[in-house]
């Protein structure tokens, strides 16, 4: 037997004013599509937005539905949207913001499973790390990288 450890690097910002200009744009744009999030059940808007490799940006905010499993987090909307609409360009980062009451939520939201699995195959499909920057008023968190928030990932232990 062997005990192993595995390191998760990250960068923690108080000040989303200190990422590069074109990152806070992107959380920027995630926190303008937080206003079209469709969520009557949970109360809780999220917003996503996408930087591609050809210069575009695409948003998406969650959808919901009464029969709950049929809605589908900001993320996957905003990341499915893109490589449908630019399915030749690659996701250079993701930004991901929510707000709750009316108010731009202190923490940041982080992605659930299946988001993060869908970030990760297009991360392995495009062939070049995704950035993933997840955004709340008080606290900004950067990920260079998918396996830095998805580690052991399906089909990796090649
Ligand atoms: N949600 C997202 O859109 N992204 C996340 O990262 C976490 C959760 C949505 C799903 C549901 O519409 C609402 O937030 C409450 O869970």
């Amino acid at each position: 037997m062997i005990q192993k450890e595995i390191n998760i690097r990250y960068r923690e910002y108080d000040d989303r004013n200190e990422l590069a200009p074109e990152d806070l744009a992107l959380v920027e744009a995630a926190a303008a599509a937080t206003e079209n999030s469709y969520s009557p059940y949970s109360g809780f808007r999220v917003g996503a937005a996408v930087r591609l490799s050809n210069g575009e940006t695409v948003t998406g905010s969650n959808q919901e539905n009464i029969a709950y499993p049929s809605g589908l987090c900001a993320e996957r909307t905003a990341m499915f949207y893109a490589c449908s609409r630019y399915p030749d360009a690659a996701i250079e980062a993701i930004a991901i913001t929510a707000s709750q009451n009316g108010e731009p939520c202190r923490l940041p939201a982080s992605p659930c499973g299946a988001c993060r699995q869908v970030m990760a195959e297009y991360q392995t499909r495009a062939g070049r790390d995704m950035k993933i920057i997840l955004a709340g008023k008080e606290k900004t968190m950067v990920f260079d990288r998918v396996d830095d928030m998805l580690p052991f990932i399906f089909d990796s232990l090649k």
